[in-house]
């Protein structure tokens, strides 16, 4: 089996190529303290073993309870935010075929989400479209406290108790939460919700290999286990064993570093395929919580192309010369579209008769290469052999790991980010939230 390959030669007329491998010995060190857990964060890093601990008994209970829901529920809704929902999605949206959930006829429940946003509106319509359909729920917060999570559940279970009943509500709702700690595990256990447990040491923004991305997956219908069969080989790939050059993880670690030395402080990850926007959502939260801290870190942004080039294209091409992209190309897609001749020509297509869609996207992304190259960006590239469960669990893992190396490259704690808490401080404060009464006044005292 082919492995995802990383290509960094289109980074060199940037930076030298002698400076990047000169980053060996120390990301194979960071890639140690990944593994003997003697770095930053340590206590956070339940994910670097995890595709190939994971048991087969585990994912038959995983398979059996996706079951459970898929036979009961037109609609699942998944509530989370950030590494309690992002995986998922990024994973759903890579694999499953877009417009299913437009056929009446689909085998598949439709899966939504929810708990990721405080938008009435967003509520309100969901509530609506629910009002008509079986549905299930699958709440996910490791914390068990978050609000955006906790107050949508609030919102969903009413319903669903309402249209379904208290008892059938309970046959439909999982809950996955920390094992002992928060409102969510307490509320489970006193509903007697089934409940799984996101390990202590995998934060969330690493929890997709968990049952936090690993359920909704295979609600969805999809392969969970050519998923982790594609994360163990990657895992397996970016080991220690490795040798620098033929670790993806530790080269892709060392270039971005390399880059950000030089000046470029923003990474854009670049797809070709509408079905990816959601890996590279997954891919921001990821990069930009792990290292953006102690006023570093690179700027993870993302684009869809050749959408994107009809807006973002020009900053791209002509702007400031602070960024450099990753481009994650697809080798083979999974459907063949040809172009038909039309004896009229008035579109003036004739030129691509005969082709398949797929190699005037190829074009694209090599002219768009080629043009940003020559614009002063610096190319990566992550080719991946095609777009299945398989190469998606290897993708994961890679960003994964070359994240750990990178983070500890860039000397930061990768694994924790109280960067996030300034926000729910306030804005608890501003609700007049118990406990903060103090907080309270002062902000108040501020507007
Ligand atoms: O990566 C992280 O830890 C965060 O983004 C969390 O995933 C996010 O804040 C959701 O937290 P929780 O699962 O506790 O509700």
């Amino acid at each position: 089996m082919e492995n995802i390959k990383l290509n960094i030669e289109k980074a060199f007329g940037f930076v030298a190529k002698d400076r990047v491998y000169g980053y060996e010995e120390k990301a194979n060190a960071c890639n140690k303290k990944l593994h003997e857990g003697t770095g930053k964060g340590n206590d956070f890093l339940g994910w670097v073993n995890l595709p190939s601990s994971i048991s087969d008994q585990f994912i038959t209970e995983i398979e059996t309870v996706a079951k459970g829901l898929r036979d009961k529920c037109e609609v699942v809704v998944v509530a989370g935010i950030g590494g309690s929902y992002l995986g998922a999605k990024a994973v759903i949206n890579a694999l499953s075929d877009g417009f299913d959930r437009l056929r009446e006829d689909r085998e598949n429940p439709v899966v939504v989400y929810a708990g990721n946003n405080i938008s009435e509106d967003y509520l309100a319509e969901l509530t609506e479209y629910l009002s008509d359909k079986q549905f299930g729920i699958i709440n996910i917060s490791k914390s068990g406290t978050t609000t955006e999570t906790a107050l949508a559940f609030r919102l969903l279970r009413t319903q669903l108790e309402h249209q379904a009943g208290k008892e059938e509500a309970r046959k439909r709702i999982v809950a996955i939460t920390d094992a002992s700690k928060g409102a969510l595990r307490k509320l489970a256990s006193q509903e007697g919700y089934q409940t799984f447990v996101i390990p202590d040491n995998v934060g969330g923004r690493f929890s997709v290999l968990t049952l936090v991305g690993l359920l909704p997956v295979a609600v969805a219908g999809l392969n969970i286990r050519e998923l982790l069969k594609g994360a163990v080989d990657m895992e397996n790939l970016c080991g220690t064993e490795t040798s620098f050059a033929g670790n993806p993880a530790a080269l892709y670690a060392a270039v971005r570093n390399e880059l950000y030395k030089n000046g470029k402080k923003i990474e854009i990850l670049v797809n070709y395929h509408p079905k990816l926007h959601f890996v590279s959502e997954w891919w921001k939260q990821l990069y930009g919580e792990s290292e953006g801290k102690e006023n570093k870190g690179i700027f993870p942004a993302a684009v869809d192309f050749t959408t994107d080039l009809h807006s973002m294209g020009q900053w791209i091409q002509e702007g400031e010369r602070s960024i450099f992209e990753t481009v994650i190309s697809v080798k083979n897609t999974n459907k063949k579209m040809e172009i038909p001749f039309d004896p009229e020509n008035l579109d003036g297509l004739n030129f691509l008769a005969g082709k398949r869609v797929d190699e005037v996207n190829k074009m694209a992304e090599l002219g768009t290469q080629i043009a940003h190259i020559d614009g002063g960006v610096p190319n990566l590239r992550i080719e991946l052999p095609a777009l299945n469960a398989y190469y998606i669990g290897q993708l994961l893992y890679f960003f994964e790991k070359a994240c750990g190396i990178s983070g500890y490259i860039l000397d930061v704690n990768p694994f924790d980010q109280p960067g996030v808490e300034a926000y729910k401080k306030n804005m608890f404060a501003l609700l007049d939230k118990p406990g903060y009464e103090e907080e309270s006044k002062a902000i108040k005292a501020r507007l």
